[in-house]
């Protein structure tokens, strides 16, 4: 069993020697994004050990991971493209930007390129208000995307800058 949690205990149980976390939900978190940062991603199984070892159901790790947009439950391409969908990005033209990267990527937000190279995403907050229409390229924030901009993005992202 692979190290998940900062603080382990071992149990016996049923004749079966048992890892558990001995912390409590609040590590949550931080454990699944030691998980994420590890594979990229938080499969059922994941969750489920996650469960077992905190001694929570795992529906309460699924709604957890499915809450955050920066948690992602299934393989992401190498690049994830998270075109942020608050309120003053929808007014500043955010829909039209997701669009426009829908279409040069030939994918849906929500999906993977087939050449498993980008993820299209949308999210709410990224701190980017004010510079509307925003983006972010993996950890990179990206100001002021507009339509026109987007093949210049794509670009760069397959040149690897
Ligand atoms: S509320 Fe708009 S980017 Fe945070």
């Amino acid at each position: 069993m692979t190290k998940i949690c900062s603080v382990e205990k071992k149990i016996r149980s049923e004749g079966k020697d048992l890892i558990l976390c001995d912390e409590t939900r609040s590590e949550l978190l931080p454990i699944l994004r030691r998980v994420q940062d590890r594979k990229g991603y938080i499969s059922d199984k994941d969750m489920q050990e996650i469960a077992d070892r905190l001694g929570i159901h795992p529906v309460e790790v699924y709604s957890v991971v499915t809450f955050y947009s920066f948690l992602n439950y299934e393989k992401q391409g190498s690049t994830v493209i998270r075109v942020s969908n608050c309120i003053s990005n929808l007014l500043a033209g955010s829909k039209k930007v997701l669009r426009e990267f829908e279409k040069e990527l030939k994918i849906k937000s929500g999906q993977t390129t087939k050449d498993k190279k980008i993820t299209l995403k949308e999210t709410s907050c990224i701190g980017m208000c004010d510079k509307a229409p925003a983006i972010m390229v993996n950890d990179k924030l990206v100001g002021n995307v507009t339509p026109k901009k987007v093949q210049q993005v794509i670009k760069g992202i397959r040149n690897g800058k």
